[in-house]
């Protein structure tokens, strides 16, 4: 997939390994090198990620499976965090990445938007992005290592239908910025990244809900063109973010939504 090697000798922890965005930001990393611990709440989602970097790694030793481990747990659970990120220090031994992939998306006109709902959103994407922060920072200051967030062009331009989920990734957009500023001067590197139309799973589930909602709101969120992106270009956007490529790189949050908002 790629001749880079950036991630030789580096542990990185990836949340939401199972889907998407965060399956490939797994193949990426661990094709370049890296050991890979990749959560996500679908032990079934764990498989197959698992199944793909063994096929990736046929005939390539670089993506070797044996350096994925897997972990079932929720980001949004406290007690779980604090175990994955014991249970790396313990089997990896020390931490370089943390990659907070996992995200829900509930869309709903905000009148019909229940507590329970714009509460579960905002546990998985912003307490957990903040949970998993939290817990790997001290490992991250020994390495001097980084972390990389999923904002979303959501919480800069607004999605209608989308109060908690946009909500959730302003939260994230925050925190990004303010982790960036709090450990500077440790060393330790904080950014996000912001797709917009990436066909996973989650924007896939979305579309078919789309004729619930007034299209006539949704003018400026997709590309003329009908192109969406693939998880692989934000992947490699990841990648740069947390390797030595993006060392100067802290406190950003880089689209990858194909031009739709500029
Ligand atoms: N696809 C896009 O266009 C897009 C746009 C903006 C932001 N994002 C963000 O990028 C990230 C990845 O999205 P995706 O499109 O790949 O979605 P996806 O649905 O394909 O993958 C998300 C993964 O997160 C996991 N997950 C959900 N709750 C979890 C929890 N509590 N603990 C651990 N894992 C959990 C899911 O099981 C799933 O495997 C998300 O944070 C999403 O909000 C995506």
């Amino acid at each position: 997939m790629t001749a880079l090697q950036r991630f030789s000798d580096k542990v990185a922890i990836v949340t939401g390994a199972a889907s998407g965005i965060g399956q490939a930001t797994v193949l990426r990393l661990l094709a370049e090198g890296a050991h890979v611990v990749g959560v996500d709440t679908s032990a079934e989602g764990l498989a197959q990620t698992a199944d793909r970097a063994r096929d990736a790694s046929e005939g390539d030793n670089r993506a070797a499976p044996s350096l994925l481990r897997t972990v079932a747990c929720s980001v949004a659970d406290e007690s779980a965090v604090k175990a994955l990120v014991a249970g790396v220090l313990e089997k990896e031994g020390r931490l370089d990445v943390l990659v907070n992939m996992a995200g829900i998306l509930r869309s709903e006109p905000t009148t019909s938007t229940s507590l329970d709902l714009f509460q579960s959103v905002l546990n998985v994407n912003l307490i957990g992005t903040f949970l998993c922060c939290r817990e790997a920072l001290p490992a991250l200051l020994e390495t001097r290592g980084c972390i990389v967030n999923a904002a979303s062009t959501s919480a800069q331009f607004g999605h209608p239908y989308m109060a908690a989920y946009a909500a959730s990734k302003g939260g994230v957009f925050a925190l990004t910025r303010t982790l960036a500023w709090e450990y500077l001067r440790q060393g330790v590197r904080v950014n996000a990244v912001a797709p917009g139309g990436i066909l996973t799973p989650m924007v896939a589930a979305q579309g078919e809900r789309m004729g619930e909602f007034d299209m006539s709101l949704f003018g400026h969120l997709s590309r003329p063109d009908g192109v969406f992106g693939a998880p692989e270009s934000v992947a490699a956007v990841i990648a740069m973010l947390a390797s030595e490529d993006g060392a100067h790189m802290t406190g950003e949050v880089v689209k990858v939504d194909g031009g739709v908002h500029n």
